[in-house]
């Protein structure tokens, strides 16, 4: 079975291949609802659209092992390609085109690194350089 990495909250779990990485992570206790650089992460984690890739707030990164997860949805291009409603999810995606991913939409094939709760850097060397 694929072990999935939680970096920040040093937890690793087995899911079955295929599994739902979200869902995977509440089952595991882990929020990856994590809100604007730490803000609102409690808010979140109600007010989300419960995995129809519409809110993306439950936005990680795949920091190892992308290859072992299912391909970039049509959804997530929405998601991170349109700016409205919301735009924080495409500024995020901004310079995280290799690793960013709506965890709503990923299936575990394989074993990966996943850092939940990306910090969203404008001013940063991802965003204007
Ligand atoms: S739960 Fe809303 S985009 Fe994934």
């Amino acid at each position: 079975m694929p072990v999935v990495k939680f970096v920040k909250e040093n937890k690793e779990i087995e899911v079955p291949v295929g599994a739902n990485l979200r869902q995977a992570a509440m089952n595991a206790g882990i929020n990856v609802h994590q809100g604007l650089n730490g803000f609102g992460a409690k808010l979140n984690k109600v007010f989300n659209c419960h995995g129809l890739a519409q809110c993306g707030t439950c936005r990680v990164k795949i920091t190892k092992g992308m290859d072992n997860t299912s391909p970039l949805s049509l959804l997530e291009k929405i998601r991170f390609y349109n700016p409205l409603p919301d735009p924080i999810p495409c500024l995020a995606y901004i310079g995280n085109e290799e690793t960013m991913r709506l965890s709503c939409c990923v299936k575990v094939e394989g074993d990966i690194e996943v850092e939940t709760g990306p910090e969203l850097d404008l001013f940063g060397e991802n965003f204007f350089s």
